[in-house]
Order: C-alpha cells, then sequence, then structure tokens
C-alpha cells in the first residue's frame, strides 16, 4: 500500500520519541513491501523560533495533502508568558480543527506486569482496559465569546456544543463499544451545565440505534473518582473536550506511566495521531523519555489510516514482550529493582523494533510455506 505520512515532532521529548516509532513505521513499510512517504515538518515552539508562528503555512499545507499526521508533542516553559493564541498550543488546535477529526480515541490499558508501578494497588489495575473517546473540535477549547479583557480584569471562555457534535462522536463510541465489551460510560456535569444537558439527551438518543450497547451517565467529578476506585467497571468512556483531557491524564496512574498512552484522532479529512503525554521539558534531550506511547500511536495510525490491523497488533504484541522481559524506560523503573532493566528511550525503541521484525518475520515465514 502507499501513504503519505507527516511527522510534526514539536518540542520537548516529542523528537525523540516520534524518532522511535518513525523507525518502527519505517519497519513495517519495509517489511510488507509498503510505500509510506515520510515528511518532517515543523510545529510548537521550534516553529515559533524558526518562522515566528506555532503552525506554518507549509507544515499546514503538507498536513492536509497527507493521508496521516504523527505529532510528537508541543509546549515548553519559555513560552508560558505568551497569550494563548500565539504559544506553541495553539499551533496544534488550530491543525486539530484544519485537520477536522473530532472523535480522539485514547486507550490506557493496565499491563500485567506494570500493574504494581500503579500507585493504586495491583488488584485495582489489573485487567482495567478503557478506551476515552474525547470529543477533540468543541466545548471550552473553541467555543466562542472567548476573551481576557485586561482593562476591565475578567475573562471568559464558552463551552459550546450543537447537538450534531455531540450525535457525531456519541456514534464513534458505540461504533467501538459494539467490538468491545458494549458499554459507554458517558461523562457530564448535567446537573449544573445546560450544555451537558443537551450532551446527554443527545447520547440517550443515538443509544437508541445501538440497544446492544449498556449506557451508563456519570458526573465529571464522580468519574474521577470511580476511575480510581474501580477502573474495571469501564470499557468506552464518551466524553466533551476539557473532560477527556483531565480524565485521561488521570487514567495514566491506572497504566503505571503516561509515557504509556497513545492517541489517534479520527472522524476528520486526515486523522492525526499523538501520543497523550505532553512535551516534558524537563527530561528531554537525556534519553529519559518512554517511547512506548509515540510507538503504540504508530500502530493505531496503521490500524485506523493505513488499515494494516496485524501490523498494529503486532506492535502492541511486540510492547507486551519487552516490559514482559523486564526492560523498563525510567519513568517505569520501581526502586525496588525485581529483576527489571533500565533503558534509554533509543534503547528501548530498539528492543521493541527487534521484537516486531521477529514477529513479523515469523508470520511471513508461516505465510510462506
Ligand atoms: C493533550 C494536550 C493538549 C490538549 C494541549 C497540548 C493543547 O494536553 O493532547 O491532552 O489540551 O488537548
Ligand atoms: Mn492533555
Amino acid at each position: 500500500m502507499k501513504m503519505k505520512i507527516l511527522i510534526v515532532a514539536g518540542d520537548g521529548i516529542g523528537p525523540e520519541v516520534t524518532q522511535e516509532a518513525v523507525q518502527i513505521l519505517r519497519s513495517v513499510a519495509e517489511m510488507g513491501s509498503h510505500d509510506f512517504e515520510i515528511t518532517e515538518k515543523l510545529i510548537g515552539g521550534v516553529a515559533i523560533k524558526a518562522a515566528n508562528t506555532p503552525l506554518p503555512q507549509i507544515t499546514l499545507d503538507t498536513a492536509l495533502k497527507s493521508d496521516a499526521v504523527l505529532l510528537g508533542a508541543v509546549g515548553g516553559n519559555e513560552f508560558n508568558s505568551l497569550p494563548p493564541e500565539r504559544r506553541p498550543e495553539a499551533g496544534l488546535l488550530q491543525l486539530r480543527r484544519a485537520l477536522g477529526g473530532f472523535a480522539n480515541l485514547r486507550p490506557a490499558i493496565s499491563y500485567p506486569q506494570l500493574a504494581s508501578n500503579s500507585p493504586l494497588r495491583a488488584e485495582v489495575v489489573e485487567g482495567a482496559n478503557i478506551l476515552f473517546v474525547r470529543e477533540l473540535l468543541g466545548g471550552l477549547y473553541f467555543g466562542e465569546p472567548r476573551k481576557w479583557d485586561r482593562d476591565a480584569n475578567v475573562a471568559w471562555n464558552t463551552m459550546r456544543y450543537t447537538r450534531d457534535e455531540v450525535a457525531r462522536v456519541a456514534r464513534v463510541a458505540f461504533e467501538l463499544a459494539s467490538k468491545r465489551r458494549k458499554k459507554v460510560t458517558s461523562v457530564d456535569k448535567a446537573n449544573v451545565l445546560e450544555v451537558s444537558q443537551l450532551w446527554r439527551a443527545t447520547v440517550m438518543e443515538i443509544a437508541q440505534e445501538y440497544p446492544e450497547i449498556t449506557l451508563e451517565h456519570q458526573y465529571v467529578d464522580a468519574c474521577a473518582m470511580h476511575l480510581m476506585n474501580d477502573p474495571r467497571n469501564f470499557d468506552v468512556v464518551l466524553t466533551e473536550n476539557l473532560f477527556g483531557d483531565i480524565l485521561s491524564d488521570e487514567a495514566a496512574v491506572i497504566t503505571g506511566s503516561l509515557g504509556m498512552l497513545p492517541s489517534g484522532t479520527i472522524g476528520g479529512t486526515v486523522n492525526l495521531y499523538e501520543p497523550v503525554h505532553g512535551s516534558a521539558p524537563d527530561i528531554a534531550g537525556k534519553g529519559l523519555a518512554n517511547p512506548i506511547g509515540a510507538i503504540l500511536t504508530a500502530a493505531m495510525l496503521l490500524r485506523h489510516s493505513a488499515g494494516l490491523e496485524r501490523d498494529a497488533q503486532a506492535i502492541e504484541k511486540s510492547v507486551r514482550n519487552v516490559i514482559g522481559q523486564g526492560y523498563r524506560t525510567a519513568d517505569l523503573a520501581r526502586s525496588k529493582p525485581d529483576g527489571q532493566m533500565v533503558l534509554t528511550t533509543r534503547e528501548m525503541g530498539r528492543r521493541i523494533h527487534e521484537s516486531l521484525n521477529q514477529i513479523i518475520e515469523r508470520r511471513q515465514a508461516v505465510h510462506a510455506v
């Protein structure tokens, strides 16, 4: 198959983790004789420095002509005093809007070997497998009006959704749940917010199309608690933009590290793939970053944009293998070593790469017989 992939590695640990994900993509292309045309462009802080804008026109144009975009991370402390529209994050938000993907899929899985990495008890997290479906183009992030009126010392944002914006993301959640454990938990704040009342009414309406799915509603504050109390009780969690941003970081606690979480945004003209972790400027360039989130993000790209499900699964299996063998990056290392081996970003990437090559080679050998 033929495919154009744009890499926007961005800031902080973005480039080092993305590099490992790109190695994996190249390997899949080579072993499967796929033609992946991989291009790199600037976004975020590095783009502000080079071109005085967090999303240069050339990056946007190339993204729109690509079949998929893989992003590392954006943001850095030196930009913290800039107004929102000039910060690195603004480049990402502009890109999200331009590509049009509205359903951001964020799986959070507790791997058995990492269960004791969670500050929660292992018996609470073991077996948890949650898929967050975060609405990505609406709510407070994009709602108008928005302003900081400095003279009047007042600022406001708008949490706004139309029925159709809720309906389309709800359908994605129900479709995905029908291939999983058939449960959707819709998260809102309908006891206080009108926008959440519309959200809940719309989700209930769409649920009629999916009689085989169990639908449950939780207020976001209660959900934040239940996620920690009983993470196994969740299958698909459907929620609006800001709630999804917050709850998916919280869910990192279940997996053992934010560095484990991938994401993919679907539903628009071009799908956008980005690990959930940020730019982590404090550890950038030190080989301490965990590339697994980025590598699993590449797997999501192959699944949702290339239709290469078997390769996506092979990558996920490689990650499980390498973790099973006791390899850890710094974020996953525990004070009691019990057989774990701590690797740099590069080394972890290379181990996963080797395991993947073996899996694909074995698969091809079986097919050749
Ligand atoms: C995320 C990030 C972004 C968001 C930032 C960098 C704009 O936190 O993808 O979770 O808030 O959506
Ligand atoms: Mn976030």
